[in-house]
């Protein structure tokens, strides 16, 4: 009779074991899925709308529909991930400048111009402290139309080369989008630098800032990383607790057959 009890718990334990090993796999499984859900998707902003009740930047919203740069803005502005950050004019900005600045350009300048006033990413106004250190700054228009931002004692001031000027009032500012009003029209060194007699800017350098998509980088990682990683130590932590509480059913499953 003793003989037959050993191969009996020594069954047992093994069934044990199997059975933990299999709930194992399966509490594999729901680990994948507490990553972050997709949050409801809100409303997006109509930025017609916002522009045409804010301001009045009317000249502006001419412009972005004449370049049809606002479709371009709409898309950024929907796309959640990213965001967008426009710097709006106010009409007696565009009134207060020089009547030939903007008369002559082509329609293609105009766009730049346009978008220029642009950055592809939600930035709220605590976040232009970071930004100034990343200077310049690339915006929609790409390339050689860059920004540089500088923090004075909370105000962000902006200079484009030819324009040196501030934010002067925040009109929206909830990610993905943020609106901010500014008190000059923001004209690049990338178009005035050379076709207009520069007086008051030292002599244009043709290539400016090999640097430019820096920031967006930055933050694209600063996203992604943090959420794939606690995933992955709480589903270690599921699994490892799945195979302990297993092993010590297994023990007390064999001192209930010893008793
Ligand atoms: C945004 O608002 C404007 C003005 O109210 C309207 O004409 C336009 O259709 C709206 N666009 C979208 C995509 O809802
Ligand atoms: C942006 O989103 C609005 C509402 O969700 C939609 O009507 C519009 O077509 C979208 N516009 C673009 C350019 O994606
Ligand atoms: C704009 O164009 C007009 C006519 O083509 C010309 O006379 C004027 O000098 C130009 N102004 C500038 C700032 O280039
Ligand atoms: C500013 O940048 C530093 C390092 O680049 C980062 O740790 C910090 O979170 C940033 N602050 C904001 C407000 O983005
Ligand atoms: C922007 O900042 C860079 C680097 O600090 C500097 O070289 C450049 O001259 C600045 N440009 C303007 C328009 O202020």
């Amino acid at each position: 009779m003793k003989n037959m009890e050993f191969p009996t718990i020594f069954i047992a334990i093994v069934l044990l074991l199997c059975s933990s090993s299999t709930y194992a796999q399966t509490a594999k499984s729901p680990s994948i899925s507490p990553t972050p859900a997709p949050a409801p998707t809100p409303e997006n902003v109509n930025l017609t709308e916002l522009l045409t009740v804010a301001g009045p930047f009317h000249t502006f919203l001419d412009y972005l529909e004449s370049t049809k740069v606002i479709d371009t803005f709409q898309n950024q502005a929907n796309n959640t991930e990213e965001g967008i950050t426009i710097f709006v004019p106010k009409d007696s900005a565009f009134s207060s400048l020089k009547k030939s600045s903007l008369s002559n350009l082509t329609q293609d300048q105009l766009k730049s111009i346009i978008l220029f006033h642009g950055l592809a990413h939600y930035y709220s106004l605590a976040d232009f402290k970071n930004l100034s250190e990343s200077s310049p700054v690339s915006t929609f228009a790409g390339g050689q139309y860059t920004l540089n931002f500088t923090d004075v004692s909370g105000t962000v001031h902006i200079s484009s080369g030819w324009t040196n000027t501030k934010v002067s009032s925040s009109v929206h500012s909830t990610d993905p989008v943020a609106i901010y009003q500014v008190d000059k029209v923001l004209l690049p060194e990338a178009i005035f630098g050379t076709d207009i007699p520069p007086t008051p800017a030292p002599a244009p350098s043709p290539d400016i800032s090999p640097a430019a998509d820096t920031p967006s980088e930055g933050t694209a990682d600063g996203k992604s990383s943090p959420t794939s990683s606690p995933g992955k130590s709480s589903s270690y932590r599921v699994i490892s607790w799945g195979i302990w509480s297993h092993l010590v059913l297994a023990l007390s499953g064999v001192l209930v057959l010893f008793l």
